[in-house]
């Protein structure tokens, strides 16, 4: 009998079409890790930006691989060396090849009361990079923050967050997001022609984030009048500028603690905008690399 699993995987970099869905075996829990039967995998950019080889000069992998880092589902196997957690317990977080059956996770918690594994699986790498981006650009309760492309996983994510912390937020998204962005919070404007002056309309800002990559970045360096208060998650010609790029990940069991936190308190949610069985990854991604979203993708083992 095949002991494996079905699991997404690419054998070339290049557009979606190279996703496939493949018979695997299973992977197992290494020394610090655990496996889950993954019910849900979140679907971020860097999946696809993998996907297309944009980080074999920085980070390389070999082919085939699997596809996905975020993922939520049930514990079935522990690694040498983890204690606090047992099989069956319902767990969010950060591992490899999660668009599949099962999945092995180096970070992980549990998923807090009330909240499914669909919505579960998009947390992880989202919130982890709201935490960091809010703690580098160092904007503090009392202040106003412009956030370029306020809609998406890490805009729904941060728009929260600050607002949770006393920090009055400005986003800017599509046409479509403007209610969005106000029910999280958010005094919402759209981007494209004039964006800055209208932002200029709403007062002074301290502090700016790009979340969008739309080389909106002399803009947002004169908004706040100081290139050290403006970071970028998404444009590599911020040194151009004099701005940072922020893309060293941070600590994601600090993260998740934190989101599990904050979303216990209410203080927290990211929607799931669509979901996609396994056999649709190429789908999601497609999705994705629209540019376009209110919240998380999620694809569904
Ligand atoms: N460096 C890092 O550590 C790191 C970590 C995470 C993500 N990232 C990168 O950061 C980016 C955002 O990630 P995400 O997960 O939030 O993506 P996402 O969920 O796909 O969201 C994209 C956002 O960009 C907005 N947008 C599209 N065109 C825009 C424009 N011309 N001006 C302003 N906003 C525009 C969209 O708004 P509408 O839908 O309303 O049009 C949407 O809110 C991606 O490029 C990702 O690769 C980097």
């Amino acid at each position: 009998m095949f002991d494996g699993m079905k699991r997404v995987s690419f054998a070339e970099f290049g557009g979606p079409e190279v996703l496939r869905l493949e018979d695997a075996a299973e992977p197992h829990a290494g020394p610090g890790q655990i496996r889950i039967s993954v019910r849900a995998a979140g679907v971020n950019p860097v999946d696809w930006r993998i996907r297309e080889g944009q980080f074999q000069q920085t980070h390389p992998i070999e082919l085939p691989a699997g596809v996905g880092l975020d993922a939520a589902g049930v514990v079935d196997e522990i690694g040498a060396g983890v204690t606090g957690i047992e099989p069956g317990a319902r767990v969010f977080g950060e591992g490899s090849g999660t668009y599949a059956e099962f999945a092995v996770l180096s970070d992980w918690a549990r998923i807090p009361e009330g909240l499914s594994f669909a919505e579960a699986a998009g947390y992880p790498s989202v919130v982890e990079t709201a935490l960091r981006i809010l703690g580098e650009v160092g904007v503090r309760p009392g202040q106003t923050l412009l956030v370029s492309g306020a809609s998406g996983g890490v805009g729904s994510a941060v728009l929260q967050i600050a607002g949770d912390r006393g920090i009055t937020v400005i986003g800017t998204a599509g046409a479509a997001n403007q209610e969005y962005l106000r029910e999280l919070g958010a005094v919402a404007t759209t981007y494209g022609a004039g964006w800055a002056d209208r932002v200029r309309e709403f007062g002074p800002v301290d502090a700016a984030l790009d979340l969008a990559g739309s080389g909106v970045l002399g803009e947002l360096v004169a908004l706040t009048g100081d290139p050290r208060k403006v970071i970028t998650i998404a444009d590599l010609g911020a040194p151009e500028f004099g701005v940072r790029f922020s893309g060293v990940a941070g600590s994601m069991p600090d993260a998740l603690g934190e989101a599990a936190t904050l979303i216990e308190r209410g203080a927290l949610r990211i929607p799931v905008e669509r979901t996609y069985a396994l056999a649709e990854a190429a789908a999601a991604h497609r999705d994705s690399q629209s540019g376009h979203s209110r919240g998380r993708r999620v694809v569904l083992p």
